[in-house]
């Protein structure tokens, strides 16, 4: 555990404790809490309009694909435009890269953040009123500041990662970050519009019985990992999977767990975006305690090619990651 965690009261205001933290880390200059602002104000609005889904025309397909030839929600897109808003005014963002988007959508200003960004992750539930997400990374940019963005200031490893977090759009809606120093968790009060520490030094359990994966691709997955799903059923694990990662994620955090997306004969890296998700994760997972890997590689590592780049993900409980790879040949 590092030294620098601090232990703020449950139930000061997000504004509050994110102004607390600067002043005791002094980390960058203000910047970058103000980035963390702007994401949770954007993360405010996405939530009005998750909220809405239903009664006015949001839900559904948009008739269009992304770069990755995934049907797009209209959430999908609204939600990309929530955030790019955001950060746009903000002015401490210089540069966004999006599931959503082909490439880089450079801001053109003097900001020194680089952010890589799922605004809307478990788009299959939506329609459905089940928990869905966004992710995001932030990095400091590598070119110099005022120039025109350039892919090495995206396709950074993930251990460069000044801060990532998540917002679940859940039961309740959460934010949950780290900037490093552990990882804590916001609730938020719509009646008040304000989010509050709920989740002080979250650590994930060393250990736990439940384990999360996609069972119906089973025929295509690596022997490796259908001997570790036998190993989960011959202890009586749980199995549970909702197929929102940063719901299944944020279950395993709190409760001990394993998430896996592994290859498969159709999907050989997987299905799961490196820039977009599985770093963002993993620097919270390893906040905790716990581990996230490719099944061979800790994600943290991995030398991105490109910006929509897929991974196979291990992440949650080290002794259950620990366990799964295990099984590795
Ligand atoms: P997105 O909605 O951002 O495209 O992400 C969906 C992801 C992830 O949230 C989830 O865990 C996974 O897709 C589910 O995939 P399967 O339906 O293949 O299990
Ligand atoms: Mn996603
Ligand atoms: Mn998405």
């Amino acid at each position: 555990m590092e030294d620098s965690r601090i232990a703020l009261p449950i139930g000061i205001t997000l504004d509050r404790f994110i102004k607390r933290k600067q002043e005791e880390f002094q980390y960058a200059t203000g910047e970058l809490s103000q980035l963390l602002r702007d994401i949770a104000l954007a993360g405010k609005v996405v939530n009005r309009e998750i909220n809405k889904a239903g009664l006015i025309n949001i839900s559904g397909a948009i008739g269009t694909q992304n770069v990755q030839g995934e049907d797009q929600q209209k959430l999908d897109v609204l939600a990309n435009i929530r955030f790019i808003r955001a950060l746009t005014k903000g002015g401490e963002a210089c540069a966004i890269v999006s599931e959503e988007d082909e490439e880089i959508t450079d801001l053109k200003n003097q900001g020194r953040y680089v952010i890589a960004i799922d605004p809307l992750d478990g788009s299959s539930n939506i329609d459905v009123n089940v928990s869905i997400g966004t992710i995001f990374s932030v990095y400091r940019r590598i070119t110099p500041v005022g120039s025109p963005v350039k892919k090495e200031d995206v396709l950074q490893k993930g251990i460069e990662q000044v801060a990532a977090g998540y917002l679940l759009y859940g039961s309740s809606t959460m934010l949950v970050y780290t900037t490093g120093h552990g990882v804590y968790g916001f609730t938020y009060e719509p009646s008040l519009g304000e989010y509050f520490l709920s989740h002080s030094d979250m650590i994930i359990p060393a250990t736990g019985k439940t384990y999360s994966i996609n069972e119906g691709s089973y025929n295509g997955f690596p022997e490796s990992v259908k001997s570790y799903i036998q190993f989960c059923k011959d202890n009586n694990y749980s199995a549970r999977y909702i197929g929102s990662l940063v719901a299944d994620f944020h279950r395993n955090l709190l409760k001990g767990g394993i998430y896996i997306y592994p290859p498969t004969t159709k999907i050989p890296n997987g299905k799961l975006r490196l820039l977009y998700e599985c770093n963002a994760l993993a620097f919270i997972a390893e906040q905790a305690g716990g581990i996230a890997t490719t099944g061979t590689q800790r994600i943290l590592e991995v030398e991105p090619q490109e910006f929509h780049q897929r991974v196979p993900l291990f992440i949650g409980s080290k002794e259950m990651v620990e366990k799964a790879q295990s099984f590795h040949t």
